[in-house]
């Protein structure tokens, strides 16, 4: 068992090498062949000078029109939880390493419009990923993970793009709230600023993912968080059920779901 704190850090509790987790279970489903392969890393991606420019341009425009912090701090956060979430349930190495690199860049297509992000940002990767000699076939399981990751219209279609999911909607913190006056605040902020942790806890051996929250509730109620997140952990339960998984979620000690 393992857990992952989303935090204002860009370090993760509880990831790999830690001595409280178990090894990971040996999966029931096959894993999803990806022929032909390429040694292309998350630290290669981070690297790129435009996957840099992107992500920093799509926070900055993000913070104009008002919307919570989707910049370093999420891209890192979410391909962190990814990788765990991949990791600990059993899968190889390199489908993995794409779940991460998934997770790196799911948002990045906020630069040019929020409407459709994950479109917009799927084709812009497709140009980044073929710059650092990944293969065809690999961009395609990204390209599928990001292009439906937005609760709107995306399916879990490929691990990594369901561990991408998990990951991207249980990033909930206050540190996401660039609203420094309460008084100012929308119901996104207000329940964001309200969750004061948030861990996404994997068990591989019961199977089952589970979204622990600790919610301040004089600034929030549990009602409003299900008011605006309804939708994402639908999602969330989808995409565990494609990873064999049961999606849980833990509201201040009581079992929601
Ligand atoms: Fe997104
Ligand atoms: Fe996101």
């Amino acid at each position: 068992m393992s857990r992952v704190e989303a935090t204002d850090s860009h370090e993760v509790a509880g990831l790999v090498g830690s001595a409280k987790e178990t090894k990971p279970v040996e999966r029931a489903r096959t894993p999803e062949p990806i022929q032909p392969g390429s040694t292309i890393s998350l630290s290669d991606v981070r690297a790129h000078d435009g996957v840099q420019t992107f992500i920093a341009l799509a926070d900055r425009y993000l913070g104009e029109l008002g919307y919570t912090e989707h910049g370093f701090r999420h891209a890192n956060l979410v391909s962190k939880i990814a990788y765990n979430v991949l990791h600990r349930l059993g899968f190889d190495d390199r489908t993995t390493e794409l779940g991460a690199i998934s997770g790196y860049l799911h948002d990045m297509g906020n630069f040019v419009s929020r409407t459709m992000h994950s479109q917009t940002g799927a084709t812009i990767s497709y140009d980044l990923m073929r710059d650092l000699g990944m293969s065809y076939g690999e961009i395609g399981v990204v390209l599928g993970a990001i292009g439906n990751h937005e609760e709107d219209f995306g399916r879990p279609v490929n691990p990594a793009g369901a561990a991408l999911i998990v990951a991207d909607k249980s990033d909930v913190h206050r540190s996401r709230v660039r609203v420094s006056d309460p008084a100012l605040f929308d119901i996104h902020d207000r329940v964001n600023y309200a969750v004061e942790h948030s861990f996404l806890r994997v068990d591989s051996e019961a199977h089952t993912l589970t979204l622990e929250l600790t919610i301040d509730t004089e600034l929030a109620g549990v009602m409003e968080y299900f008011e605006i997140f309804l939708s994402r952990m639908v999602m969330c339960r989808r995409a565990a059920e494609f990873l064999d998984c049961q999606f849980k979620i833990d509201i201040n000690g009581s079992k929601l779901l």
